[in-house]
């Protein structure tokens, strides 16, 4: 007899960021399709991961974390948003963002269950939703000004919401479109959720790197939505460190309970002389994460400045480090192949909106990284501005 293979998803394919990347690589074309920096983690840091993997900090670290990396990110989340997390039951050290996203599903949501998610959605919510029997129901956020501020549609999520609704997963500073919330959001959240048993998934990867003089309105700020909420964090967007898959998962002790019975047969523990780096590096330089917001907001003025001259339509991004382009005025072909074309035939790749989408959003979309040296981003530039 043959074995079985059946998918248990189906329609998941590579996902986007690996395909434009694999074409941009292919092409020699200038990749600011996957979201990744091309600068150096801070020196300090560096020399503290070479100290640690030769002081014999080489094996298992528990299961929760690094006690010490636990208490640098308790004093963190104290300080900035005025939380309280206790350091033994409330914080645990995760393999990238995307493991604690992957786990806080797997310890939530059971077969029949409804989760909401805001497209465009990353793409990693909607496979583990699938994967725990859960159901994905897309909202789209909307834009009703100029096609470019996307905020929740508060109706249409009191509208969704039903007794099958068991999480609804939240990404604000948002990627792709870069929009982030205001304080008033939170309290139209907590109303919604109030009188219910739904739980918050939020995913604030991003959380430093919101522009203008903007807040980042963390779930952890509110003392109603922190009851229900597991928030989760990544040092691989804070230090320039991608690779290293490093984060973090802050909620309320019986919450975490939950996380850690997935989190330690999922990957059980995270990288231990990183843990440690990071650890003694968050305590001697504790603002290090408050410089980002100004060193990312200069790269998106940069490039938004240089693609005045472009015919791309565009608002500059409120946080992340991701730019929407809108090229309807340039074209009107669809955006995966469109995203593709600019690839071959101009040499600059990108990520096309739609596929984090169930309904299109208005207009044409592409999404482009700017956390790139400015070089990179003037010659990118240079070559849009010849469509
Ligand atoms: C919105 C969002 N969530 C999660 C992740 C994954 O973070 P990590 O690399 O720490 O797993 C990313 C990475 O790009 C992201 O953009």
């Amino acid at each position: 007899m043959q074995p079985l293979i059946s998918s248990k998803l189906p329609d998941v394919g590579t996902t986007i960021f690996t395909v434009m990347s694999q074409l941009a690589l292919d092409c020699n074309a200038i990749n600011l399709s996957q979201g990744f920096p091309s600068f150096e983690p801070p020196d300090d840091l560096l020399s503290l991961i070479e100290h640690y993997l030769r002081s014999g900090a080489n094996q298992y670290a528990p299961m929760p974390g690094v006690p010490a990396l636990r208490a640098a990110i308790a004093a963190k989340v104290a300080d900035l948003y005025g939380r309280s997390a206790d350091v033994d039951t409330e914080i645990t050290v995760c393999d990238g963002a995307t493991e604690g996203l992957f786990s806080s599903i797997q310890a939530i949501v059971r077969p029949g269950d409804d989760v909401i998610v805001f497209d465009p959605a990353y793409d990693s919510y909607a496979p583990a939703i699938t994967l725990a029997g859960g159901r994905t129901v897309h909202i789209p956020l909307i834009s009703p000004g100029d096609g470019f501020d996307f905020h929740i549609d508060w109706q249409r999520l009191a509208d969704a919401v039903s007794d099958k609704t068991r999480l609804i997963v939240l990404n604000f500073p948002q990627n792709p479109i870069g929009s982030i919330l205001a304080a008033a959001d939170l309290d139209s959240l907590a109303e919604i959720v109030r009188d219910t048993r739904i739980l918050l998934l939020s995913d604030e990867v991003y959380e430093h790197i919101v522009f203008d003089g903007a807040r980042h309105q963390s779930m952890l700020m509110h003392d109603e939505l922190w009851q229900r909420s597991l928030v989760i964090s990544s040092f691989g967007k804070t230090y320039h460190a991608t690779g290293w898959k490093v984060g973090y998962c802050v909620a309320p002790a019986p919450l975490t309970e939950e996380f850690r019975k997935v989190h330690q047969f999922t990957c059980f523990s995270v990288v231990t002389p990183i843990q440690h780096a990071l650890a003694d590096f968050m305590t001697s330089t504790p603002q290090q994460h408050l410089q980002l917001a100004a060193f990312y907001q200069a790269k998106r003025d940069y490039f938004c400045n240089l693609l005045t001259e472009s015919r791309f339509e565009f608002e500059p991004a409120k946080g992340t480090f991701f730019q929407i382009l809108d090229y309807s005025a340039i074209s009107d072909e669809e955006d995966v192949s469109y995203a593709r074309r600019l690839t071959r035939e101009i040499g600059v790749a990108s990520i096309p909106i739609s596929v984090f989408c169930e309904e299109p959003l208005p207009g044409n979309k592409l999404r482009f990284c700017f956390a790139k040296d400015d070089a990179t981003l003037a010659t990118a530039v240079e070559k849009l501005c010849q469509l």
